[in-house]
C-alpha cells in the first residue's frame, strides 16, 4: 500500500524522490505528490492517477532545486483518489509537509480536536490530522523530531510517516509502527524508503527499524529513538541484490520478466539447502529440532496467491510428515479463536512480509505461544522479523503486482520444510527425502521448458482475447493451481475467473458450462491413487457441455490428447511437485492476455502490491 521516499543529501531531491516513487509505484498507484524544503518554505505538488501525471505536473511548473524532499505514491484508504486527498499533506500554517502509509484509527476524534482548534482541514483524509497535529507540536518544542515522538503518542492504527520542516532543511523524520520503513544509508547523504527498491540505485547498505520508532536522518548521520523518546539502535543489513533486478531488463512488463526469471528463481530457493546426500539444512530455521520433534499440528495463514503456496504445501507436508495441517486465510484465522497451543506451528506466507492481515494473524497465534515460522522473499521487513523463525524464499526483488516468482519459490520453500520436518521426525527414510530434493533440483530445467514454448501459449492467448469467462479444474495439488491460474486471470485481466476442484464440479458448478466455454484442467501425473482418471472422468463431463477443453498433462500422456481441444504439456515430475510446472503456463496465459487487452499487466486496477492495511 502506498509507497514513501524521504531524501537529505547533496543531490537534487526531486530528482532522487521521483526516481524513489517510480521504483515503489507498485505498492499504490491512485495518486502522487512531493515536498521539498526551500528557502523556508514548503514546496510541493500532487496530482491524482498515476506518477507520470505528477512527472507531467512537474515538467509544466518545475519546483525549485532542492536538497530535502519526501515523496508519495497512493493506494487510496480515506477518502477518493484526487489531487486534494492526494500526499504530502501540510500542517495549518504549511510549515510542515508529511506523507503516510496506513490508517490512523482514531482519526475521527482527533479530527474532532484539530477542528475544535480552529484549523481548516482541506482533504478526507487521516493523514492530514497527523500534519496538523505535528505542525502544532512543532510550534510549540521547535524540533521535528521531538514533535514526531509527541504526535506519535497519540496515534492509533498503523503508520508510517515522513516529514520535513520548513524551517529545517537539514532532516528528515519518519516514524513507524506495523507499516513498513527502511534507511538508506549513503555517504554524505541518507534515505528514506518503504522499501529499499527507493533507494537502491544508490545504495545497498540498509537499515531496519523496530517497531514504534523513530528516525531522523541528516545528510551525515542517523538516529533512532523509541516513542518513548529512548536511544535506540536499527539492524543494519546489505541488500543482497542491485538496481538491475530492478529493471524490466527489455520486457515489456515485469510480470513476464519475472514470469522468466523462474528458473533461475527455483535455483537460488534450493541452493545451499542439502548436503552432498540429498540431507536437508535449513541454517535459518531457528527452532530447534527438539522443538519441531513436539510439533502435532501446522496451521498456515497467508493471504491471495500465497494462501494457495500454502494449500499446495498441505498436500506435502502431511504426505512426508503425517501431522495434521491447516491452511487457512490470514484474517480469517485472526478474528475466530482458533485452537492453539505450544506444541502447534503456524506457518506463515508472505512474498512481501508486510501484509497486515498476515502480520496481526502471526501476533495472535504468539501470543497463545505458537511457535511461528515466515517463508517470505522480503528480507528485513516485518513478518520474518516477528516470526520465531524464517525460510527466506530467495526470489529477488517481485515488482509486477501479481506474484509468479513469489509463489513458486513459495511451494519450493513449503516443500523443503515438509522434507525438513521428515527428516526431523524420522516420518519419511532418508532416502525418499533425497530423492524429491533431486527432483527438485530437476524444476529449473523443466520450467524452463516451459518457458521456451511460451509462444503457444501466447497464441490461445490470442484466440480467447474476447473469451467472457474462463473456469480452472484441479485435483490434490492441481486444485490449488486451479485457484491459481483463476485469481491470475482475474487480477490482470479483469475477465471472469474461477477455479474449482474437478471433483466438486458435478455438486453445482457444472451449471455454468456453456458450449464453447475455456476450461483450463490440470491433469495429475498417472498412477497415484486413480486421481489421473478421476480427472479424466469430469474432463469427459465437461466436454459432453460443450466446454472447450486445455488440458495441461505429462508430455509423454498419450491418453490426454483425446480429451483435450488444445494440450499443454508438462514435463513427467511426482504428482506433490507438479504444481510448479503446472502454475507457469497458468502466468503466461493470463500475463499475454491482459495484454492483448490492452491493461496495465504491472499494475492492475485497484490493487496494490503489498496490502499493508487489514
Ligand atoms: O506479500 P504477500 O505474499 O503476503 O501478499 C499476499 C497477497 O496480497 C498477494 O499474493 C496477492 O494476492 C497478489 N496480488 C496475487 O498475485
Amino acid at each position: 500500500m502506498c509507497g514513501i521516499v524521504g531524501y537529505v543529501g547533496n543531490k537534487r531531491a526531486q530528482d532522487v524522490v521521483i526516481e524513489g516513487l517510480r521504483r515503489l509505484e507498485y505498492r499504490g498507484y491512485d495518486s502522487a505528490g512531493i515536498a521539498l524544503v526551500h528557502e523556508g518554505t514548503i514546496e510541493w505538488r500532487k496530482r491524482a492517477g498515476k506518477l507520470a501525471n505528477l512527472e507531467k505536473a512537474l515538467a509544466e511548473a518545475p519546483l525549485p532545486g532542492a536538497s530535502t524532499g519526501i515523496g508519495h505514491t497512493r493506494w487510496a484508504t480515506h477518502g477518493a483518489p484526487t489531487d486534494l486527498n492526494a500526499h504530502p499533506h501540510l500542517g495549518n500554517s504549511g510549515r510542515v509537509a508529511l506523507v503516510h502509509n496506513g490508517i490512523i484509527e482514531n482519526f475521527a476524534s482527533l479530527r474532532a480536536e484539530v477542528e475544535a482548534a480552529g484549523d481548516d482541514l482541506l482533504s478526507e483524509t487521516d493523514t492530514e490530522i497527523a500534519a496538523h497535529l505535528l505542525e502544532s507540536a512543532l510550534e510549540r518544542c521547535g524540533n521535528l523530531t521531538e514533535a514526531m515522538q509527541q504526535v506519535c503518542q497519540v496515534l492509533e492504527g498503523a503508520f508510517t510517516i515522513v516529514a520535513i520542516d520548513a524551517q529545517d532543511p537539514s532532516r528528515v523524520v519518519a516514524a513507524r509502527r506495523n507499516s513498513p520503513l527502511v534507511v538508506g544509508l549513503g555517504e554524505g547523504e541518507n534515505f528514506i524508503g518503504s522499501d529499499v527498491a527507493a533507494f537502491i540505485e544508490h545504495t545497498r547498505e540498509a537499515l531496519e527499524l523496530g517497531q514504534d520508532q523513530i528516525v531522523t536522518i541528516t545528510r551525515d548521520d542517523v538516529s533512532v529513538i523509541g516513542f518513548d523518546g529512548a536511544p535506540a539502535e536499527g539492524k543494519p543489513y546489505h541488500v543482497d541484490w542491485d538496481l538491475s533486478a530492478a529493471e524490466k531488463d527489455g520486457y515489456d512488463w515485469f510480470m513476464r520478466k519475472e514470469i522468466f526469471e523462474q528458473p533461475r528463481a527455483i535455483g537460488d530457493a534450493l541452493l545451499g539447502r542439502h548436503d552432498a546426500n540429498g540431507r536437508l539444512q535449513l541454517d535459518e530455521v531457528r527452532i530447534s529440532d527438539d522443538d519441531l520433534r513436539q510439533v502435532d499440528k501446522i496451521i498456515i495463514i497467508a493471504c491471495g496467491t500465497a494462501f494457495y503456496a500454502g494449500l499446495v504445501a498441505k498436500y506435502a507436508i502431511e504426505h512426508w510428515t503425517r501431522i495434521p495441517c491447516e491452511v487457512e486465510l490470514a484474517h480469517e484465522f485472526r478474528y475466530r479463536d482458533p485452537i492453539l497451543t505450544r506444541s502447534t506451528l503456524v506457518v506463515a506466507i508472505s512474498q512481501s512480509g508486510e501484509t497486515a492481515d498476515t502480520l496481526m494473524a502471526i501476533r495472535h497465534a504468539r501470543q497463545q505461544r505458537s511457535k511461528v515460522l515466515a517463508i517470505c522473499n522480503t528480507n528485513g521487513s516485518t513478518i520474518p522479523r516477528e516470526s520465531d523463525a524464517v525460510i527466506y524464499t530467495h526470489a529477488g526483488p517481485e515488482i509486477g503486482v501479481a506474484s509468479t516468482k513469489g509463489f513458486i519459490t513459495q511451494v519450493i520453500a513449503a516443500y523443503l520444510l515438509g522434507l525438513y520436518l521428515a527428516q526431523v521426525k524420522g516420518t519419511s527414510y532418508g532416502e525418499e527425502v533425497a530423492g524429491v530434493v533431486a527432483e527438485l533440483r530437476d524444476m529449473p530445467d523443466h520450467v524452463q521448458r516451459i518457458l521456451d514454448d511460451a509462444d503457444e501459449l501466447y497464441a490461445l492467448a490470442a484466440e480467447l482475447k474476447d473469451t467472457k469467462s474462463v473456469l480452472f479444474l484441479g485435483r490434490h495439488v492441481g486444485f490449488p493451481i486451479a485457484l491459481e491460474g483463476a485469481l491470475k486471470l482475474k487480477e490482470l485481466a479483469y475477465i471472469h475467473a474461477e477455479g474449482f476442484a474437478a471433483g466438486e464440479l458435478k455438486h453445482g458448478p457444472i451449471a455454468l458450462i456453456e458450449p464453447g466455454m475455456p476450461v483450463f484442467c490440470v491433469l495429475p501425473p498417472r498412477g497415484r491413487d486413480q486421481l489421473h482418471d478421476k480427472m479424466i472422468s469430469a474432463i469427459q463431463e465437461i466436454r459432453a457441455r460443450g466446454a472447450r477443453t486445455i488440458v495441461l498433462a505429462e508430455d509423454d500422456d498419450l491418453e490426454a490428447a483425446a480429451y483435450a481441444d488444445t494440450l499443454i504439456k508438462l514435463p513427467r515430475v511426482s504428482t506433490l511437485l507438479q504444481a510448479v510446472p503446472a502454475v507457469v503456463p497458468l502466468q503466461l496465459f493470463a500475463c499475454e492476455l491482459a495484454t492483448l487487452l490492452g491493461h496495465d499487466v504491472d499494475q492492475p486496477r485497484n490493487l496494490a502490491k503489498s496490502v499493508t492495511v487489514e
